[in-house]
């Protein structure tokens, strides 16, 4: 089963990216995890650009998204809210009918986070996705510091990531 990872960071080192490609070294058999970079590249969404030719950023990114069988999220919270240029990237979601009954896990990489999760849930279930509440978990990372390799060598938080992505799995079987 395919899985598409998007950050709602584009940070360069970002908390939330390192999550994710975590979930890339953590994915059980049968299951391969394609973290998706183009968030910032995308235009601004605007209804006239749908309308017409879509730009090819935004082409792609629907391909992607409808070619995977699930996606996989990690955001982080921005004033209480999601990230704008991660909500953008949702908002050219919107119109794609393939995006309505797309299972999503979704990751925080903060425990204090509460009202940008809540806010990207909202706005998730509000587009018909749907949300896999088994495989949608917080990992607190704000000690700072953590990559990849050091989440994947982490006994709890490397278990944490596996039985996510596995009841993902199970999810879709
Ligand atoms: C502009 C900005 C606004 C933020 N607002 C909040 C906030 O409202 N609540 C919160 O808990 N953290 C807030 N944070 C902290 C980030 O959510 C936190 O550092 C996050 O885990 C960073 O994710 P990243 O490492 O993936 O970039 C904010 C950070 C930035 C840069």
């Amino acid at each position: 089963m395919k899985v598409l990872a998007i950050s709602g960071s584009l940070r360069a080192r970002s908390s939330n990216g390192a999550l994710l490609e975590a979930a890339v070294l953590l994915a059980p058999e049968g299951m391969s995890v394609t973290l998706y970079d183009g968030v910032g590249r995308l235009p601004h969404f605007n209804p006239d650009l749908e309308a017409g030719v879509l730009p090819d950023e935004v082409a792609g990114f629907r391909a992607a998204v409808n070619a995977a069988d699930a996606l996989l999220i990690s955001s982080p919270e921005y004033a209480r809210g999601i990230p704008g240029s991660f909500k953008n990237a949702l908002d050219w979601l919107v119109g794609d009918t393939e995006f309505a009954g797309k299972p999503v896990a979704v990751w925080t990489a903060s425990a204090r986070a509460k009202a940008g999760p809540a806010a990207l849930l909202l706005v998730l279930t509000t587009m018909s996705g749907a949300v896999v509440d088994e495989a949608s978990v917080t990992v607190d990372l704000m000690s700072g510091g953590w990559t990849a390799e050091r989440i994947a060598a982490d006994d709890a938080k490397a278990a944490c990531l596996r039985a996510a992505l596995e009841n993902l799995a199970a999810a879709l079987a």
